[in-house]
Formats: structure tokens, C-alpha cells, sequence
């Protein structure tokens, strides 16, 4: 069995992140996401990965390396322009073969990973099997209508849902997909998607297979999350801070208070400061004079000075100083700084990218 992770895209809903950067390794919890995929796919015993790439290829070949250090073996794969998942896994035909495998998102996180998935796809050897969670906006997602325990429709990102069964992002097929994408046409925004490609395999008779990752009683707890929202990747970065045992190997100076779970990464310093977990304070990342809130994620290399923060992720080496105010539900990318001014007037002064938003109190 191969697995192939998706990690090209656009990413148009996590811009301007996007814009510089691959989405699939912004952190959650300090590790970028794709991280998790890689260790999911290994933990279910499968160590032969192709990783799709596209513009971002060389961040995200330097960030994973061979895999090595994962206990996998690497393949990269450049897709030639981001045109749709079923694209993304015909671009990987030669690597993989007449193998079974398991496609997933690079940017999904799937938080009870997929050992039991991967087994049932091997017992009950189906054409392909896809995982399905209920979500309460299933228009954002690949939709699928059941009938006694059996899928006879997919919908992508339907404007009216006739389920709340979305697609979660990771999928097992045997090479009978090939001949299913070989069969369908770019949709309407110009993708080749993997929904029509399992539509088809429905049409021809092959036995695609569902699997419910949650419970129906326990529908709103959250097992996985597609992070291509800012809102989602803070839930993300909440889910995992959650299960995360605390770690102390940061500096705690004078005045420092902690509350709840903190976990202190190596060579970080604090003082005068109360952190108040589940949080992360990145390698090296300095913390003075402020309030560090519940659901926070500081990567590494910050300086966070006389400013509050919470239910945020900030990325390395950013500096948030003097900052008049709570800074809450944010996500703020590489090396920004965030200050005050000395100069009159007194006024905000913005340099951001393109497709930024600030909101102000
Ligand atoms: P999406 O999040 O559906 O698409 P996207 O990354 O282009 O983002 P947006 O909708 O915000 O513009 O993609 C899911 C995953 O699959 C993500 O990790 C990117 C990856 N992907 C590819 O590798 N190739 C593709 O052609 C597409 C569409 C996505």
C-alpha cells in the first residue's frame, strides 16, 4: 500500500498566508500540519508517500526532506497547476501503480489518525472507501447522500445539501480510480474532482465503501477539521492543544504565572507574564510584560512584549510589542511586527499583503 498527500492548491482562503507560504505547513501546535498527515500515514504502517506539490514545492521539500526522520520514504510530485484533487492523482499514476492507497489532504487533521480506516479498507478490500463526519455547514465540503449504509450520491460544495455528511479528507482507492477520472470531465470552476471521479465508480458498479469517523450522538465534537479557513485552523490548533501533555524546558523568570497546560519549548524565556493554557511558546521566543490566553500557539523566534493574546497562532520570529488591547482569534504570519508608533499623529499606520484583513475594535 502507497499513500499520496496532497500539498499543492491555491490555498485562496488562507491568503495572504498563501500568498508567501504553503498552507499545509503553517503550525498547529507548533508542528506544521502536514506533519501530522505524514505521522498518521505512517502510524497505519504505510512508509511509501508521494507528496503532491505545486508552487510551494521547494518550502515544503525542504521543510519534510526525504522522511527519513517520519520513518518514510519521499516521493515528490509537481502538479502542473492546481486543477482539482482527481488531477492531483493522476499526476501521481506512475508512482502509484497498480498499489492500493490512501490520498490525503495535507491539510487535514484527523485527531484519532487512521490506523483502524486503513485496516478496514485491507479487510473488506473495497474499490475505494471514503471517510465521512457530519458538519453543521455542509456546503462548504464534498457532500454524500447515503441509502442503507450505501453511498448513491457525491455533491461537491452543494449550494443546497441534501446531508450533512461531508467528505473528510482523506480517501483509499485501489487503481480502479484511474479508469473512473479517466472517464469524467472538468466541472464548472475547472477542476478535476474526486467526487465526480467516485460518482462514477458508483455509476459503474464498483463497491465504494463509507466510513462515519464520528458517532451521530457525538456529531459536534470535533475528530477532524479541513483547515483552509483561518476559523479552522484555530480550531485545529485548539484541537491538538487539547491533547497535548504540558513540557517545561523554557527559562521562567520573575513574575511569571502559569495556569493550566503550558508547554515551553527549548531556549524560551518568560517574564513578568501570565500564560494561561493549553498554550505553546516556540523555541527561543521571548515573552515579557504580557498575557499569553488559552488556545495560543507562538512559534519560534518571537518576542511578545507589553501586548495580550489569545486563541491565536503567530508564526516565527514576529514581534507583537505595546499593543493597547487583547489580540484574539488571529493568525500572524512570518517576521511581522505589530507595534506602536512614536510618531504623531496618532493613527494606525498598516503596510499589509494583499488579501489582508484587520478588524479593529
Ligand atoms: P483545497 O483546500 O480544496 O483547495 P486549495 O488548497 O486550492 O484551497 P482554496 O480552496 O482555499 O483555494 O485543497 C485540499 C488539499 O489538496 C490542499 O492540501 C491542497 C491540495 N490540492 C492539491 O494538491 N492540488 C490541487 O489541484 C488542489 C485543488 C488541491
Amino acid at each position: 500500500m502507497k499513500a499520496l498527500i496532497l500539498s499543492g492548491g491555491k490555498g485562496t482562503r488562507l491568503r495572504p498566508i498563501t500568498h508567501t507560504s504553503a498552507k499545509q505547513l503553517v503550525p498547529i501546535a507548533n508542528k506544521p500540519i502536514l506533519f501530522y498527515a505524514i505521522e498518521a500515514i505512517v502510524a497505519a504502517g504505510v512508509r511509501d508517500i508521494g507528496i503532491i506539490t505545486g508552487e510551494t514545492a521547494d518550502e515544503v521539500e525542504a521543510a519534510v526532506g526525504d522522511g527519513a526522520r517520519f520513518g518514510a520514504e519521499i516521493t515528490y510530485i509537481n502538479q502542473s497547476a492546481p486543477l482539482g484533487l482527481a488531477h492531483a492523482v493522476l499526476t501521481a499514476r506512475s508512482f502509484l501503480g497498480e498499489d492500493p492507497f490512501v490520498m490525503y489532504l495535507g491539510d487535514n487533521l484527523i485527531r484519532q489518525g487512521i490506523v483502524p480506516i486503513v485496516q478496514r479498507f485491507k479487510d473488506s478490500t473495497p474499490d475505494a472507501l471514503i471517510l465521512l463526519a457530519r458538519v453543521p455547514e455542509p456546503q462548504h465540503f464534498g457532500v454524500a447522500e447515503l441509502e442503507d449504509g450505501k453511498v448513491t450520491r457525491l455533491v461537491e460544495k452543494p449550494a443546497e445539501p441534501t446531508s450533512n455528511l461531508a467528505l473528510v479528507g482523506v480517501y483509499l482507492f485501489n487503481h480502479n480510480v484511474f479508469a473512473a477520472i479517466d472517464a469524467i470531465e472538468y466541472s464548472a470552476r475547472g477542476e478535476l474532482e474526486i467526487t465526480d471521479a467516485i460518482q462514477n465508480m458508483i455509476d459503474s458498479g464498483r463497491r465504494v465503501e463509507p466510513h462515519l469517523i464520528v458517532e451521530p450522538h457525538q456529531a459536534m465534537v470535533a475528530t477532524w477539521k479541513d483547515t483552509g479557513r483561518l476559523e479552522d485552523m484555530l480550531e485545529a490548533n485548539r484541537i491538538v492543544l487539547d491533547d497535548l501533555p504540558p513540557r517545561m524546558e523554557g527559562t521562567i523568570g520573575a513574575g511569571v504565572r502559569l495556569d493550566g497546560k503550558v508547554i515551553l519549548e527549548k531556549g524560551c524565556t518568560l517574564q513578568n507574564c501570565t500564560v494561561r493554557g493549553p498554550a505553546i511558546i516556540g523555541e527561543s521566543t521571548h515573552i515579557d510584560d504580557a498575557y499569553i490566553g488559552p488556545y495560543t500557539s507562538i512559534y519560534h523566534g518571537c518576542t511578545i512584549r507589553n501586548a495580550e493574546l489569545e486563541h491565536s497562532i503567530v508564526l516565527e520570529n514576529s514581534v507583537i510589542e505595546d499593543v493597547d488591547g487583547k489580540i484574539e482569534s488571529s493568525l500572524i504570519g512570518k517576521e511581522c511586527r505589530i507595534g506602536r508608533s512614536p510618531l504623531r499623529p496618532r493613527a494606525f499606520k498598516l503596510m499589509i499583503g494583499d488579501h489582508s484583513r484587520v478588524e479593529l475594535r
